[in-house]
C-alpha cells in the first residue's frame, strides 16, 4: 500500500528492517549511544550550532512535542498571540487553555493566507512574549511565510515557538533568524521514520527560561536528563532505530535540499496530472508546501467513492478535515514512493473519473 495520508509515511525497506534491531534496554550504554546519535542527527538536519541549539527527543507523536513546547517554554509572566489558520493552529490553542497559559488569538480564514498586517498590529498593542504559529498548516497544505512572521516578531521582541510537524526536514527553515525560539516536529512525516517519536529543537537561551507546568512532557527535565545521558521514562525503543535509519538514509541521500525537490516534483507531476483530469489544487503554488496540497473533490464523485477506488488500487489518500471534508481531498507525497508511483495513481485516477 502507498500513503498519500500526511504521515505516517510509506517506509523505505531500509527503515522497516531497522525495527528488528536487538532488543535494547533503555539504561544501557547502547541505547544512550543512540539517543546521542538522534539527537545530534536531528540538528544536522538543518546544520544547527550545538552551542545554540538542543534538540529534546520525546516518545509521542507530533502533538507531545507541539506540547511540551508551549507548556515549557513560555515562563509563567508570558503573554502568548495564537496565529489560527486551521486545524493544528486551533490546536495550539487548546493546549494554551489546558495548561492555563494567558493567551490571546489571532484567526483567519482557513482558505487566506495569515493576515501579516493585522499581526503587526495586534503585537504592537504590546505585552506579548511568543508567537505561535504552525508553518505548514497541513488542513490545507497552506505554508506560512515564516521568514515574514519572524521578522515581525523581532520587531516587537516576540519569541516564535514554531509548530514544524509537517515540514522539519523538507522546507526551509531559516533557524538564524533571532525571533524564532522553538520548533516541534516529529519522526514520520517528512525524515520518513515510525510514529511514535517527537522532538524539539529549541533555542539554548529559551530553554533556559523554562517552567515545568507538565510532568511527562516537561522539556527541561527531559532535557537535562538527555545530556547527561539519561531519559526519564521507558522510550520507544524501537521507534528510535526506524529514526536513525531515516536520519542515515536523509543525509546519504542529500540532505534537506533534496528532499525538497523529490517533494517538489513528485508534488508537481501530481498537480499537472490531476490538472489534466480537471481536478483543481486549492491553492496556488507560491502559497503550497511541497508536503501535501488540497484538491478541489470532482463533482461527480463523492470522498468515499475516490478514496475506496484508489484504496483497491493501492494508494491511501486523506480527508479533508472539518467542513472541508465534502468538498476536498489532500495527497502527501511524503515517503519511500517515486514518479512512478505517482504514475500510476494517476492512472487510477483517470479511470475512476471516468466511471
Ligand atoms: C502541522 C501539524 N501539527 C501537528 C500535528 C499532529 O501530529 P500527530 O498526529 O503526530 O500528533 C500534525 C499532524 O498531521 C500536523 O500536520
Amino acid at each position: 500500500m502507498i500513503l498519500l495520508n500526511p504521515g505516517p509515511v510509506t517506509l523505505s525497506e531500509r527503515v522497516r528492517r531497522s525495527l528488528l534491531n536487538p532488543d535494547l534496554c533503555h539504561r544501557e550504554a547502547e541505547f544512550f549511544d543512540l539517543q546521542e546519535e538522534l539527537r545530534a542527527g536531528l540538528l544536522g538536519v538543518y546544520g544547527l550550532d550545538p552551542q545554540q541549539w538542543i534538540a529534546v527527543l520525546m516518545t509521542g507523536s507530533g502533538t507531545a512535542a507541539v506540547e511540551s513546547m508551549i507548556a515549557s517554554l513560555p515562563p509563567q509572566t508570558a503573554h502568548l498571540l495564537v496565529l489560527e489558520n486551521g486545524v493544528y493552529g486551533e490546536r495550539m490553542t487548546r493546549i494554551c487553555e489546558q495548561y492555563r497559559i494567558a493567551h490571546e488569538v489571532l484567526a483567519g480564514s482557513w482558505l487566506a493566507a495569515p493576515d501579516l498586517g493585522a499581526l503587526a498590529q495586534r503585537l504592537a498593542r504590546g505585552g506579548f512574549t511568543h508567537l505561535a504559529a504552525v508553518h505548514h498548516e497541513t488542513t490545507t497544505g497552506r505554508l506560512t511565510d515564516i521568514a515574514a512572521l519572524s521578522r515581525v516578531c523581532a520587531a516587537h521582541s516576540v519569541q516564535l515557538l514554531l509548530d514544524g510537524v509537517s515540514s522539519f526536514g523538507a522546507e526551509p527553515i531559516d533557524f538564524a533568524d533571532t525571533g524564532l525560539a522553538a520548533v516541534a516536529a516529529t519522526a514520520n512525516k517528512c525524515l520518513h521514520g515510525v510514529p511514535g517519536a517527537s522532538f524539539v529543537i529549541a533555542r539554548r537561551s529559551a530553554l533556559s527560561r523554562a517552567v515545568s507546568r507538565t510532568y511527562y512532557l516537561d522539556l527541561a527535565r527531559q532535557a537535562r536528563l538527555q545530556d547527561e545521558r539519561n531519559t526519564p521514562f521507558t522510550p520507544a525503543v524501537h521507534v528510535y532505530y526506524g529514526l536513525r535509519e531515516a536520519l542515515r538514509e536523509y543525509q546519504e541521500q542529500g540532505g534537506r535540499a533534496a528532499r525538497f525537490a523529490r517533494y517538489a516534483a513528485l508534488a508537481e507531476q501530481v498537480r499537472a496530472g490531476l490538472a489534466q483530469l480537471h481536478i483543481e489544487a486549492l491553492l496556488p503554488v507560491r502559497d503550497s508546501s511541497v508536503v501535501l496540497r488540497a484538491y478541489h473533490l470532482p463533482r461527480e464523485l463523492r470522498y468515499a467513492e475516490l478514496h475506496d477506488g484508489l484504496k483497491a488500487d493501492g494508494f491511501v489518500i486523506y480527508a479533508g478535515q472539518g467542513d472541508l471534508s465534502r468538498t476536498l481531498f489532500r495527497i502527501s507525497t511524503m515517503g519511500a514512493i517515486g514518479a512512478d508511483d505517482v504514475r500510476r495513481l494517476l492512472e487510477s485516477f483517470r479511470r475512476l473519473a471516468r466511471t
